[in-house]
């Protein structure tokens, strides 16, 4: 067996404990006769592994009892029409800019005929920081932020502080990668493919009080239906649950989720620490707006990136290049990746370096 380190930006790298075990199930889950996909979601055996992956979801992340844990479909990118479909009182919606993501959530709450306002953007410096946020928050429905922005590699250092007024934070990228305080949000949700399991599923974390605020929403894409249901209104997308459940008990292991933030740190600081003091490679990232989980870096030179993007390939790294948008390299070194993986990935850097100096 040869796994090379995948810097995939998502789906990305999973924890290869995991990937065993489920070889392990795969044609027949432990006494039941049959693999996790081919029982129904009705059956025992499944309903055990939904409820230990939201047990173990509301322990790791300390979810408060007010809170729901939804399994769901549809990607983030349905979370960007659901949210203001079901949350929208007034109407008048503050998004905060932090780059494509962000965009592409605006435009849905746009398309659904809400008013938004765009409360800071850090679009004039090309994303590379964290915008500060001056609002009066009161006005607003909701206020939603793009927590960790996969493309350009920012990331929330401190939350704002909204008040009454529901966070709904994108955390698609950065989800389980550290503790969070729950309760300062009225919704988290996240793509699992990155941090959490396969494609397929979609963690909602939503506040009681958040759910069932609007009638006549098609019942797919009402909250209250899957709330009511336990995620099984229909066929919830099972098998990608059995594996985010394996995920969680991994994460258990690693020492939850503080112990797991230690590890995201140490990797990252390896990262940019040879970043800052290399004379080749940079990170177009403000230092205070850095992402423990996606690191882009440059040359400043396209075909040296592209000569650097042939030779890591060469060597093992698959998907370093950076998001077409942006260019240069980008190393997405989820919960997952191995340390060694980023201590290998520096040296190559460093040889690189010294080869085209
Ligand atoms: C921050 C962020 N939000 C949303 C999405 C879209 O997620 P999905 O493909 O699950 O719809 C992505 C995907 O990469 C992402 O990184």
């Amino acid at each position: 067996m040869t796994r090379i380190y995948n810097l995939s930006a998502g789906p990305a790298t999973l924890p290869v404990e995991v990937l065993e075990q489920v070889q392990k199930d795969l044609v027949e889950y432990q006494d039941a006769g049959m693999s996790v996909m081919e029982m129904s979601h009705r059956s025992k055996a499944f309903q055990a592994i939904m409820d230990d992956a939201e047990a173990l979801m509301r322990q790791l992340l300390s979810v408060p009892e007010n809170y729901q844990v939804l399994f769901l479909q549809g990607g983030a990118s349905l979370q960007f029409a659901m949210v203001p479909m079901n949350l929208k009182k007034s109407g008048k919606v503050a998004y905060v800019d932090t780059g494509s993501w962000s965009t592409k959530a605006i435009k849905e709450a746009r398309v659904l005929g809400l008013d938004v306002d765009v409360i800071s953007s850090s679009k004039d410096a090309n994303y590379t920081f964290i915008p500060e946020i001056e609002a009066d928050y009161s006005q607003y429905d909701y206020v939603h932020i793009t927590s960790n922005n996969t493309i350009v590699g920012t990331e929330y250092q401190e939350f704002p502080d909204t008040g009454y007024t529901p966070l709904v934070a994108d955390f698609s990228s950065n989800f389980m990668s550290g503790p969070i305080d729950v309760s300062k949000f009225g919704i988290i949700y996240a793509g699992a493919q990155k941090n959490l399991g396969p494609a397929g599923v979609t963690v909602v974390i939503i506040r009681d009080d958040l759910i069932g605020l609007n009638e006549g929403l098609s019942t797919m894409l009402d909250y209250k239906t899957h709330a009511d249901k336990g995620s099984m209104f229909n066929t919830p997308p099972t098998f990608a649950i059995y594996v985010v459940q394996l995920v969680l008990k991994w994460l258990e292991e690693q020492g939850g989720l503080s112990g797991i933030a230690e590890k995201n740190k140490a990797k990252a600081t390896l990262l940019y620490d040879y970043l800052d003091q290399s004379d080749l490679f940079k990170s177009p990232v403000r230092k205070d707006s850095r992402s423990l989980m996606n690191v882009p870096f440059i040359t400043g030179d396209a075909d040296l990136d592209a000569k650097f993007i042939a030779y890591a390939t060469e060597k093992g790294f698959a998907n370093i290049k950076g998001h077409r948008s942006v260019g240069g390299m980008r190393a997405s070194i989820y919960n997952a990746f191995p340390h060694q993986g980023v201590v290998e990935l520096v040296k190559l850097m460093r040889e690189f370096e010294e080869e085209n100096k």
